[in-house]
């Protein structure tokens, strides 16, 4: 609870990061606070409309190139969808699994580092950013239609 607060509170000091996006409130279901789940013990922490617009818009300038939709263009047997994404090992449905993979892409099957997606160091993005990237990941496998097809 302690840190749900304390991201709202945040996001809420910082006047660039405070446009709510409309697809995240239609799409991603997110007129109140959603809960996702933070690491494999299923813990969940609350994630505003605001900070899942700040993972879209992140997404939207960095990833899209490669995986509009949450389709993965150069290998579309690994989307982004839910059970591409909870069949990768270790299992990437988790905010902290996304981070993860996102600070050090991994092969599908963990077994090497991956050249073919785009690595995030932290001098790029912070942890509080890419955890909001993580959880726009997230909730759009979980929710948004047609996201992470792997047939077009
Ligand atoms: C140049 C193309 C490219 C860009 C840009 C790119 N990716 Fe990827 N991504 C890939 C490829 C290819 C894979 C599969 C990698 C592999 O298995 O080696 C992948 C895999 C992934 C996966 C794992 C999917 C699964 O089913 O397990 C996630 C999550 C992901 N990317 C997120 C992102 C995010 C977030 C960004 C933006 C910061 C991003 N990618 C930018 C090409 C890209």
């Amino acid at each position: 609870m302690s840190l749900a607060l304390c991201g709202s509170l945040t996001v809420g000091s910082s006047p660039a990061q405070a446009a709510v996006d409309a697809y995240v409130l239609r799409y991603l279901d997110a007129k109140e606070p959603v809960e996702l789940a933070i690491d494999e013990t299923r813990e969940t922490r609350l994630f505003s409309a605001t900070q899942l617009s700040e993972g879209k818009r992140l997404f939207g300038e960095s990833c899209t190139n490669c995986h509009v939709g949450g389709a993965t263009l150069p290998d579309p047997t690994q989307p982004l969808s839910l059970k591409a994404l909870q069949g990768a090992m270790p299992p990437r449905d988790t905010v902290e699994s996304l981070v993860a993979f996102l600070r050090q892409p991994m092969t599908y099957d963990g077994s090497e580092e991956s050249p073919s997606c785009r690595q995030i160091p932290e001098t790029w993005l912070s942890q509080e950013k890419v955890e909001n990237l993580a959880a726009f990941i997230l909730r759009a496998a979980q929710k948004a239609p047609g996201w992470g097809t792997s047939s077009f």
